[in-house]
């Protein structure tokens, strides 16, 4: 597949994703609507979609359509947003910019931050558990696909991975500790989400193996990747601060290793990726195509 085919479809299901959401998520004139506005503000600022977008390309992989786990899709880039308000709250990162603008905690305040990560959390797995899905799926599928991300998204994953992250701060760490925090703060949750569309769409034991080495290595290199922005990209593009993982000295791969070898750390992470998928047809290409469009990614 081309980078302007994947351009185009990537382009596709991100109008999908978003007509979707902003079905399900509509502003509200109540007491405590303020937390939904919120919730829209950081959910509608942008954002790729990549881990939707992977559920859905996980499905077709495995000869699904990917269109029929839509709500599912939506609930994973729910859960994901969730993570990035918390992730820049001055407890945490403490990053001014998001998404092109104003963090959530910026433009509203800290508590309506914590609560609408909160409700975009609860709204995920309400998603998850939308007995519309049960038309296009069986109960043991979506059961398997709600306690994998469950489980990528918590004390299996992404949960302990900020927590490593964080303890991690002004410390020089081992390449094995830097990889552990990579693989739970952000492999995690990228593996469970092209792994969901595979299981909901009925794969294959040995199908879905090859799509979890696949999430995996990519999970990794997109998390190299994005430290490699933080030193290198223009924060016009990126969306949000550059050099903020120097300032809070974080653990990285350019600062552990040096730019030129993480790079070359990403470019073999996605060629281990795309081997991984050697398994599948080419129903699987637009995931081959979107692993390269990893290294390349502006933003
Ligand atoms: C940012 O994720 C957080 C990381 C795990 C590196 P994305 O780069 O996917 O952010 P959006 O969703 O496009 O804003
Ligand atoms: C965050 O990693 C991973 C998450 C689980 C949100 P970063 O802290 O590097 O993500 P950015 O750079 O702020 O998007
Ligand atoms: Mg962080
Ligand atoms: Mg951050
Ligand atoms: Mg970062």
């Amino acid at each position: 597949m081309s980078p302007e085919a994947l351009k185009e479809l990537l382009s596709r299901k991100r109008s999908l994703i978003d007509r979707k959401l902003s079905e399900i998520l509509p502003e509200r004139e109540e007491p405590g609507g303020r937390v939904i506005s919120a919730m829209r503000y950081s959910l509608f600022a942008g954002g790729k979609r990549l881990r939707p977008i992977l559920c859905l390309l996980g499905a077709e992989a495995c000869g699904g359509r990917g269109e029929d786990f839509l709500l599912f899709a939506c609930g994973l880039e729910c859960l994901h947003t969730y993570s990035l308000i918390h992730d820049d709250l001055p407890a945490m990162d403490d990053d001014d910019l998001r998404r092109g603008i104003p963090t959530c905690h910026r433009a509203f305040d800290e508590a309506t931050a914590i609560l609408a990560g909160d409700g975009l959390q609860a709204l995920a797995f309400e998603l998850f558990t939308h007995p519309d899905l049960l038309a296009r799926t069986s109960p043991e599928r979506l059961l398997r696909a709600i306690h994998l991300v469950a489980r990528a998204a918590g004390i299996h994953g992404m949960v302990v991975g900020q927590m490593a992250d964080l303890l991690a701060e002004n410390r020089r760490v081992s390449e094995e500790e830097l990889a552990y925090i990579h693989r739970h703060k952000t492999a995690a949750l990228i593996a469970a989400s092209v792994v969901s569309g595979g299981i909901l769409a009925g794969g294959n034991e040995e199908a879905l193996r090859a799509l979890q080495r696949y999430g995996e290595a990519l999970g990794l290199a997109f998390q190299i990747v994005d430290d490699i922005l933080d030193v290198t990209g223009d924060e016009r593009e990126l969306g949000k601060p550059v050099g903020s993982d120097e300032r809070r000295g974080k653990a990285t791969y350019p600062a552990l290793v040096g730019l030129s070898a993480a790079r070359r750390r990403a470019e073999e992470l996605v060629e281990r990726a795309v081997a991984a998928l050697s398994v599948l047809d080419e129903g699987a290409d637009p995931l081959r195509a979107l692993a390269r469009y990893v290294l390349s990614r502006k933003n």
